[in-house]
This record gives structure tokens, C-alpha cells and sequence, in this order.
């Protein structure tokens, strides 16, 4: 199964608050960073050795980002992720990093309601975006019909993948129902695709479970779209 190569809901999108005069630092400081300590002569030697081995000054922003319905004044390196900034500066540890190479989609979150690997994009970028993580999906103690639904179908067995998981699958559903193909959707001239068990796993390849809890997954989300099993 392959995922769609960049889904309509994985996408970045840059934000409107972000000034060019930011981005501008945040894309040097990101540029010059691999660069420090790694060119070499062509005798092998190292280039600018007064240089070698020395971290780049971070470039602090403060920004605020709104993550389920709340604010968070931050202060932050440009070039933190946004799955590193929910998770160390936000202290919001449901998404979790598997690869932090956007293989696994355990990281998986919703910008204003759209999909993300959170791992392999710049919190500067989400400044003003509704973030939506695992913690925010659910209304006090009243899980969000999806979380229910794994419960119900026992959609995962050490957990790890589960909240990319079941973000990925809220995210799907709406991608479904504003009329996103997928790779293997037959009819492209038709409204909301029909959510066949091959939709889902398509829809669903860019999140992995270890543990191979899938067809339990399909089971969960299947029930929640309405379609027939
Ligand atoms: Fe982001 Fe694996 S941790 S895709
Ligand atoms: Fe263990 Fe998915 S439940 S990795």
C-alpha cells in the first residue's frame, strides 16, 4: 500500500502571521546548519576548523500558536518542528515520533482540519493555524466517535501508532466527504468517493502499526464513515 504521494491533508501550508523578514532567518539559520563542520578540502581537511563542531546560534521567535482551542505563547528555535513543539514546549505528548522522517504517520495532526506528519514541518510556519492533536478530539470525557470506535474494535495493541492513527482517519473521513480521490478510487467523475475497505486502506497507508493491528483499524473507521462492511 502506498499513500497517495502528497495527500491533500499531509500538505504544509505556510502562515499568514509570519513575516518575510522571520522566514527569511529561519530559512538561512536552517540553510547554514548542515554546512557547519561538514565541507572539506579536497586534501580531506577540514574547512573554516575554527568553525568545526560549532553549533549555529539558534534563532529564538515568539510566536502563539493555538492548539485545540488554546493559546501558547511560545518561544522557540525557528527551526523546531512542529511535532517537537507540541511535545516539548507545549507538553502535549499524544503525538508521538516514530521515524521523524515522515514514514510512520505517528505523528499525525490536524491543521485546520487537514492531515499533517507534524514531524516534517516547521512550527514557525503554523503561526495563527488550528492545531488539533489527539488530546483535543475528544469533549471532556466524551471521546471523539473515533476513539470509541478502536476501543470498540480493538484498532490497536501497544498503542503507539493509535494517535496518529485515529487523527489520520478523522482527517481521511473529511477528505472522503469533500470528494478527494485516492489512488485507487474507480470513479473520478462521481461525488464522495464510496468508502470501500480498499479506500480506507489506501487512504490510511502512510500510517503504520507494528503491532499490524489493521484490520481492526478498517473495522473502526468503516464503522464510523457508515459504510457496509
Ligand atoms: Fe512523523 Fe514518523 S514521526 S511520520
Ligand atoms: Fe502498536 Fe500500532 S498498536 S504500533
Amino acid at each position: 500500500m502506498t499513500k497517495p504521494a502528497s495527500p491533500p491533508g499531509k500538505q504544509a501550508s505556510s502562515s499568514p502571521g509570519l513575516s518575510r523578514r522571520a522566514m527569511v532567518q529561519v530559512s538561512t539559520a536552517i540553510a547554514a546548519a548542515p554546512l557547519v563542520g561538514c565541507a572539506t578540502e579536497p586534501t580531506g581537511g577540514t574547512v573554516g576548523a575554527a568553525s568545526a563542531g560549532v553549533e549555529p546560534a539558534p534563532v529564538m521567535l515568539r510566536m502563539t500558536m493555538q492548539v485545540n482551542g488554546q493559546a501558547y505563547p511560545l518561544t522557540i528555535d525557528g527551526r523546531t518542528s512542529l511535532l517537537d513543539a507540541l511535545r516539548e514546549n507545549m507538553n502535549l505528548k499524544g503525538s508521538k515520533k516514530g521515524c521523524d522522517h515522515g514514514q510512520c504517520g505517528a505523528c499525525t495532526v490536524l491543521v485546520d482540519g487537514r492531515r499533517i506528519n507534524s514531524c516534517l514541518t516547521l512550527a514557525v510556519m503554523h503561526e495563527g493555524q488550528a492545531i488539533t492533536t489527539i488530546e483535543g478530539l475528544s469533549k471532556g470525557d466524551a471521546l471523539h466517535p473515533m476513539q470509541a470506535a478502536f476501543i470498540k474494535y480493538d484498532g490497536f495493541q501497544c498503542g503507539y501508532c493509535t494517535p496518529g492513527q485515529i487523527c489520520s482517519s478523522v482527517g481521511m473521513l473529511a477528505e472522503v466527504k469533500a470528494g478527494m480521490p485516492s489512488h485507487v478510487t474507480q470513479n473520478l467523475q462521481g461525488a464522495a468517493p464510496t468508502l470501500t475497505d480498499d479506500e480506507i486502506r489506501e487512504r490510511m497507508s502512510g500510517n503504520i502499526c507494528r503491532c499490524s493491528a489493521y484490520p481492526n483499524i478498517v473495522a473502526a473507521i468503516r464503522d464510523v464513515s457508515g459504510a457496509a462492511a
